[in-house]
């Protein structure tokens, strides 16, 4: 499959969304990354869903929602409301993860389960089967720009093995620290879906290194 990129906000201009956002509509990047922070789950805050529900009648590409909450459940249907087409719920944030990921993919999304850097793609084994995606952070999340934590790598190997093993379909997705050099190990390795913010819109061209990012 050819990869996916999903270009995260957090790097881009708040006050003038509408320009980053065209920018990602007139590239080859494939799905907009929402980084929803609750200030408890990760010591940030990001944006909420007034932003959400102006920004989406611009985003011509579907929405990539990284729930970085606490209580994730409590906001499953909504997000469907704001029209997530993938909405990644944090393993350590839920306690009864078969039902998140159930009333997720009953709603008609696509439902991605994230890892934090320190949590082994183990923990994945007896549900691995159901999901639509796996989002190794290799940050660890609440900031964007941070450094890249080398260990990934291997970890998508590791997760690569045990989605062959199980003859699972979950796609690949890495949230943190991409640029060319970790986006091409990353893709080696066996990653299906890159998330670049930092990278992007800090570059002098952002529409040139989204395109880039594509053809890594
Ligand atoms: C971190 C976020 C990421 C972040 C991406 O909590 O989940 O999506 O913006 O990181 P950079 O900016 O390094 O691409
Ligand atoms: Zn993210």
């Amino acid at each position: 499959m050819e990869h996916l990129i999903s270009l995260s906000f957090l790097a881009a201009d708040f006050s003038d969304l509408r320009t980053d956002i065209e920018k990602v509509n007139n590239s080859d990047g494939d799905w907009f990354h929402l980084d929803i922070m609750d200030g408890v789950f990760v010591p940030n805050i990001s944006f909420g869903m007034p932003v959400i529900e102006s920004i989406n009648k611009y985003c011509k590409k579907p929405l990539d929602v990284h729930l970085m909450l606490t209580e994730p459940d409590k906001f499953i249907d909504e997000f469907h409301r704001l029209g997530a087409y993938v909405l990644n719920v944090h393993y350590e944030a839920c306690t009864h993860l078969h039902r998140s990921v159930q009333r997720i993919k009953s709603l008609g999304m696509k439902a991605g389960v994230t890892l934090n850097p320190h949590t082994p793609v183990a923990v994945l084994e007896e549900i691995i089967g159901d999901l639509d995606l796996v989002m190794l952070m290799s940050v660890n999340p609440g900031f964007s720009g941070q450094k890249f934590i080398e260990n990934t790598i291997d970890k998508t190997g590791r997760l690569k093995e045990l989605i062959l093993r199980k003859n699972a379909k979950a796609l690949i997705e890495i949230d943190g620290g991409v640029n060319f050099e970790t986006g091409k190990r990353l893709l080696d390795a066996g990653a299906d879906v890159l998330v670049a913010g930092n990278f992007v819109f800090n570059s002098s061209d952002p529409v040139d290194t989204i395109n880039k990012l594509k053809r890594l």
